[in-house]
């Protein structure tokens, strides 16, 4: 199996990353969970500065990129608002286009993080850029990292993601985050189901990566009543829908469920959920901490 040699690597898309790949950034989080809780220091990334390019609000990437450059050692720079960039027409003045833009900012850092309401910039963005990218949200498209740190959180709460019943819940085809979790859980030995309306469903072309990727055919459910089909699930992953879930309704599935959520939540999540053992979400808060540091490190290539 080919295996991605993560220097210098660009994050796009998870569409290209083997189970290897994924695995690897995982066992490095296993051993950055110290630095990222600061109980040790660390100075592998130190003289390295990242840039953050964010477009679009965020609050949990962006930070956590942040917090992940800083915690090994390295700094920061960026936007956190076109407004306060060159990046948006001021007066007279032409707004800076996305290559332009990335054509300087990479003179002044070693890897660019870029979230944007376009999908395909991050793409574009690394193909301008002799710095790595990592795309932290593009459009509809992808957002691998998020992906990332929800493979991470389940391998670090059930110990092993193969072999396990994972239902993706929600507006599927309008979610980045749905889209990269459905590209890389499905490099995995999973039973697969998406449960979403009808109008919401994965389209044929991101079916057909998907079912390759599996070897066989994810479950598809479109009907508003298939709650029941979490019963014997063991990770459910939640964006936003038209079936909320609540403590009651998770009263028929298996004890050790667990719900995962992105962040922010809607109304897709009730808050009675967060004090069940089914609630996640908020631990991966600090697993995405832990993920964005290994990626970083690897990347950069303070480990091999
Ligand atoms: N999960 C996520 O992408 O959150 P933010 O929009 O706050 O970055």
């Amino acid at each position: 199996m080919r295996q991605l040699n993560w220097i210098n690597q660009d994050v796009i898309s998870t569409i290209n990353m083997e189970k290897n790949d994924m695995e690897q950034v995982f066992d490095v989080a296993d051993t950055l969970r110290p630095v990222a809780e600061g109980r040790e220091k660390s100075r592998a990334l130190e003289g390295k500065i990242l840039g953050n390019l964010f477009y679009e609000s965020s609050t949990r990437t962006r930070l956590s990129f942040e917090s992940a450059m800083l915690r090994l050692g390295g700094g920061c720079t960026g936007f956190a608002d076109p407004a306060s960039s060159r990046a948006v027409t001021k007066g007279f003045e032409q707004k800076e286009l996305l290559d332009d833009m990335i054509r300087v900012v990479e003179k002044y850092v070693d890897i660019i993080v870029i979230r944007s309401l376009h999908d395909g910039s991050a793409e574009l963005s690394a193909n301008y850029a002799s710095v790595p990218v990592i795309n932290a949200g593009d459009g509809r498209n992808e957002h691998p990292t998020q992906a990332l740190l929800d493979l991470y959180t389940i391998r670090h709460e059930k110990k092993n993601i193969d072999g396990l019943k994972i239902v993706q819940l929600g507006c599927l085809n309008v979610s980045r985050s749905q889209r990269s979790f459905a590209f890389a859980v499905s490099k995995y030995d999973v039973d697969l189901v998406f449960l979403s309306p009808k109008k919401y469903a994965f389209g044929r072309d991101a079916l057909n990566k998907i079912e390759k990727n599996l070897g066989h055919k994810p479950t598809v459910v479109t009907s508003s009543k298939a709650l029941p089909t979490i019963a014997d699930a063991d990770v459910i992953r939640v964006t936003f829908g038209i079936q909320p879930i609540n403590a009651r309704t998770l009263q028929k599935a298996k004890n050790d469920l667990i719900v995962l959520h992105p962040l922010p939540r809607g109304p897709e999540v009730a808050r009675d959920v967060d004090s069940t053992p089914h609630a996640v979400y908020f631990r991966e808060v600090f697993n995405g901490l832990c993920t964005r540091m290994a990626l970083l490190s690897l990347i950069l290539g303070s480990v091999k």
